[in-house]
C-alpha cells in the first residue's frame, strides 16, 4: 500500500478534528489530538513538548508545574521534555540538550504508517539544527517525532534520528523521554519493574549500585539511572487507584527522579510542594551512548497507558514486543 493510501486510513495530521493547531500559552503554537472516546493530548511545537494527556474523564495524567515558564529559551517544567542530544549536563552542551528548547515544525515528509493502522490521532514533528546549533553541536541531523493518541487513549511517542552529515562523520548522543507523571501523593506510589537492577546514582556522582528486591517506594529525593531495564515498567498510584504502564522499545535505561522538598524550593519554575504530586520515570539511552554513521537512522518508541489499579502487580512481561509505529 502506498503512503498516501495508508495515511488516509488514519486521522491524518492537521486534516480533521482529531488534530488541530491553536495558540497556547504566550501565543506559542500548540497541537491538540483528540480521540473518539474523549481522551486528548496537547503538544507544543516549542520543544515538541507534550504538555497534557487527559483520559476520557478529562483527568490530567501528566504533571506540569503551576510555575512552568512557557517562554523560550527555558524548557517547560513538566509534561514530556525530549532530552537530546544529551541527557544530563555533562560537557559543554546545555543540560538535557537543546531539542527541548527549539521550535520544531510540522514534518512535511513524515514516515508512513504500517498498513493496518486505523483510528489514530497523530502529528509528525521535525527538528533540524540551525546554524547556531551547529556551532555548539557540529552535526547535521533530522529528528522526526510522531506523537500518536491510540483508540484506547494510549499515548505513543516514536523518535527517529538520522545522521545527515555530509562530512562522512558519525555522531554520538544520549537521550531520554523525560516524562513527568501526575500522582496523587508520592508517598502512596510504587514503581515495579526495576527491582534488583543496577543503577547509577546521580546523587552520588553516578556511583553504581544494585536496587533491592522490593518495588520502589519514595520517602526522599531520588535521582537514579536504572540500567538494562525491562521493556515494561509500572507506576502504581494507590490513592488514585490508577496504574501507569510504560512500554518502551530501544530504550534500555530508565531514570527515576523526584526532587523532594529542598530541591523543589531551589527550582524557580517548580512549586515548593509540587514534588508530592509528580514522579519522573524516563525511558532513556544513557549508559551506552548511541552512535550513528551518516545515513543511519535510530528509531525508538515509548507507549504510555493509564489503567485502573485492578491491574495486578507482578504481571510485568519483559518480553512483550511493541508493534506498529
Ligand atoms: C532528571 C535528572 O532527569 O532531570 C536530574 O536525572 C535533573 O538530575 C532533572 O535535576 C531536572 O532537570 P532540568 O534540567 O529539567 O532541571
Amino acid at each position: 500500500m502506498s503512503r498516501s493510501e495508508s495515511e488516509s486510513e488514519s486521522s491524518s495530521s492537521l486534516e480533521n478534528k482529531s488534530c488541530e493547531i491553536i495558540k497556547g500559552i504566550n501565543g506559542l503554537d500548540k497541537i491538540i489530538l483528540r480521540e473518539i472516546h474523549g481522551t486528548t493530548v496537547e503538544v507544543y511545537l516549542y520543544g515538541a513538548h507534550v504538555t497534557s494527556w487527559k483520559n476520557d474523564q478529562g483527568e490530567e495524567l501528566l504533571f506540569v508545574s503551576s510555575k512552568a515558564v512557557f517562554k523560550p529559551p527555558k524548557a517547560i517544567r513538566g509534561g514530556i521534555p525530549i532530552c537530546f542530544p544529551q541527557f544530563s549536563n555533562l560537557g559543554s552542551l546545555e543540560a538535557h540538550g537543546f531539542a527541548r528548547c527549539r521550535l520544531w515544525s510540522i514534518d512535511p515528509d513524515p514516515p508512513a504508517f504500517p498498513p493496518n493502522v486505523t483510528n489514530r490521532a497523530y502529528v509528525d514533528l521535525l527538528l533540524k539544527p540551525t546554524e547556531e546549533d551547529l556551532k555548539i553541536w557540529p552535526h547535521s541531523f533530522e529528528y522526526r517525532l510522531r506523537v500518536t493518541l491510540g483508540p484506547g487513549g494510549d499515548l505513543m511517542l516514536t523518535s527517529r534520528v538520522r545522521n545527515t552529515n555530509t562530512d562522512g562523520k558519525p555522531f554520538t548522543f544520549t537521550f531520554a523521554y523525560h516524562t513527568y507523571f501526575s500522582v496523587s501523593d508520592i508517598s502512596e506510589v510504587r514503581v515495579e519493574g526495576l527491582e534488583t537492577l543496577d543503577y547509577l546514582d546521580n546523587l552520588k556522582n553516578r556511583e553504581r549500585n544494585t536496587e533491592q528486591g522490593d518495588a520502589i517506594t519514595f520517602e526522599s529525593e531520588i535521582d537514579k539511572i536504572y540500567l538494562s531495564t525491562p521493556s515494561k515498567i509500572a507506576i502504581l498510584d494507590h490513592e488514585k487507584k490508577r496504574t501507569f504502564v510504560i512500554r518502551k522499545d530501544g530504550l534500555p535505561d530508565a531514570v527515576v527522579w523526584n526532587p523532594w522538598d529542598k530541591k523543589a524550593k531551589a527550582m524557580a519554575d517548580f512549586g515548593d510542594e509540587e514534588y508530592k504530586h509528580m514522579l519522573c520515570v524516563e525511558a532513556a539511552a544513557i549508559e551506552k551512548p548511541i552512535t550513528l554513521k551518516p545515513g543511519e537512522e535510530w528509531k525508538v518508541r515509548q507507549e504510555l497507558s493509564a489503567v485502573p489499579s485492578s491491574y495486578c502487580s507482578g504481571q510485568l512481561d519483559p518480553n512483550k514486543v511493541l508493534k506498529g509505529s
